[in-house]
């Protein structure tokens, strides 16, 4: 029964009707268990509840929490094959997680005057085809995974701290307000043709996107940690707003239409340049204004021209191997090979750059491959492939360490 988990002052108030929860039920032990409707009826109460419910599995069916307009704990349903639909005429506010988890039955979400969930985790939840949440304002960490959801333009928020999105095969379109990502964007493996628009976006620390079909971030500005494209199937991209990452790598492994890769205003890499395996990628003229790479630059691919016009500084590796022939681009890139290799130091670490290797887009490893990358290790398998199906968690943005870490060691050695 529910009343034993409710604290005394509670259980005194009684009867009130459920149009007009006046109460704060303060729950005993933080944790209140509902096993029946019949268990959450007995909230109705309960304008605040303080403390988190948890829905069990004996739930089934109608599952309905009217009353609580803000639950400060947990709202969890989890591994519940029995449950259909979740609603709540009165719920405005979880102050703490929003867990569905293998509620695999699940048809619809109703939650009509919900704003406000900190965390939203939805995993393995049927297929809800019916979504009734449409005035969510405020949620800090998004994951929602396998799931068979047709789109989730109910997460339309304009600051986000992280969001997962990955395994959901209907979801094929997402173009949310969100104006800065303060965490890590990962979307993988989602529907087929996924074409993803952040028109609002206009800084993120950490993005790694694969995947996707179309994609576009027209207004990004700057990019605190790393950006990373692996495996997409867009035929161009670009930046046209970034000026700079301010810490981390920019990489695109493996995306086999890519023809076109623009990054007009970009000046400044915090960390290394990695472009391999985009095999139609055959000119690397998109970055006209790049002046300072922190990092290494790496570079494989059907190539036969690279240009950066304006580079200045690369503290790291200037390593490019190309299936074509790039002889004119390796002899101007020469020029700012260091001293010890005849050219002015503008690169300060190993200078390598080959034409007519069929080998070339073999190598996709954040390592410079001169040896000097190698220190400092870790995180250098990010791209293996079997991260894809791993869910949210295993998808890191770090390859950066490597490329960031082959520049510093490479000045050491100078
Ligand atoms: C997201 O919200 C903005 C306004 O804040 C609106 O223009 C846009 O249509 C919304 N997107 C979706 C997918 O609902
Ligand atoms: C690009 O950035 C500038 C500021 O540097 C801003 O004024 C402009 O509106 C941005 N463009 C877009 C399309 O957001
Ligand atoms: C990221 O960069 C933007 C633009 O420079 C800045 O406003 C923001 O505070 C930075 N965020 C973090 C977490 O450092
Ligand atoms: C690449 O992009 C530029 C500018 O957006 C465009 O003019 C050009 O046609 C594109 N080239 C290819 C091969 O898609
Ligand atoms: C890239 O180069 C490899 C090795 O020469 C070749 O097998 C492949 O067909 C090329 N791909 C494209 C799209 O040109
Ligand atoms: C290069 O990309 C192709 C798909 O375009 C993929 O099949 C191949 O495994 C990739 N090679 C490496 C070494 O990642
Ligand atoms: C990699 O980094 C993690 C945390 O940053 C650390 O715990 C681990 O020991 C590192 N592994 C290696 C091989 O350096």
């Amino acid at each position: 029964m529910l009343v034993k988990y409710l604290a005394p002052a509670v259980l005194a108030i009684g009867a009130a009707s459920a149009q007009s929860a006046t109460s704060t039920c303060t729950v005993s032990g933080g944790t209140t268990t509902v096993n029946s409707q019949a268990d959450a009826t007995g909230l109705a109460n309960c304008k605040t509840v303080k403390g988190s419910v948890v829905v069990t599995k004996d739930v089934a069916g109608d599952f309905q929490l009217t009353g609580p307009q803000i639950i400060t704990g947990d709202l969890k349903i989890e591994n519940n094959p029995n449950i259909n639909n979740i609603g709540s005429e009165t719920l405005e506010q979880i102050g703490g997680e929003f867990k569905l988890v293998k509620t695999t039955q699940l048809n619809s979400i109703n939650l009509p005057k919900l704003t406000s969930v900190s965390k939203l985790t939805w995993q393995s939840i049927g297929n809800p085809a019916d979504m009734g949440i449409t005035q969510l304002n405020k949620v800090d960490e998004v994951t929602i995974s396998d799931s068979h959801l047709r789109n989730i333009d109910a997460i339309n928020v304009t600051s986000i701290k992280s969001m997962n999105l990955d395994n959901n095969q209907f979801i094929t379109k997402y173009e949310p307000a969100i104006k800065q990502i303060t965490g890590d964007l990962n979307i993988h493996a989602n529907g087929l043709d996924m074409e993803v628009n952040f028109p609002n976006l206009i800084w993120a620390m950490n993005l790694a996107v694969s995947d996707v079909s179309k994609i576009s971030f027209p207004s990004l500005e700057v990019v605190n940690g790393s950006a990373r494209f692996d495996d997409n199937k867009f035929d161009s991209f670009s930046f046209p707003n970034l000026t700079q990452t301010k810490t981390g790598d920019i990489s695109f492994v493996g995306n086999e239409n890519m023809q076109n890769l623009t990054f007009p205003k970009l000046t400044q890499i915090g960390g290394g340049l990695l472009i391999a395996n985009n095999t139609a990628l055959e000119e690397i003229s998109g970055f006209p204004l790049l002046e300072t790479v922190v990092g290494a630059i790496k570079l494989r691919g059907n190539f036969t021209e690279v240009k950066f016009p304006k580079l200045q500084s690369v503290r790291g590796a200037f390593d490019l191997s190309s299936t074509n022939d790039v002889t004119d681009s390796c002899k101007a890139l020469e020029k700012m090979a260091p001293s010890k290799q005849g050219g002015n130091g503008k690169i300060e670490g190993t200078f390598d750059c080959e034409s007519n290797n069929k080998e070339a887009n073999q190598d996709t490893s954040g390592k410079t491959g001169s040896g000097e990358g190698t220190k400092g290790g870790n995180g250098s398998d990010n791209k293996d492939s079997s991260n894809k199906d791993s869910g949210a968690a295993g998808l890191s943005v770090n390859i950066g360490l490597f490329l960031a870490a082959a520049g510093v060691v490479a000045q050491l050695l100078l």
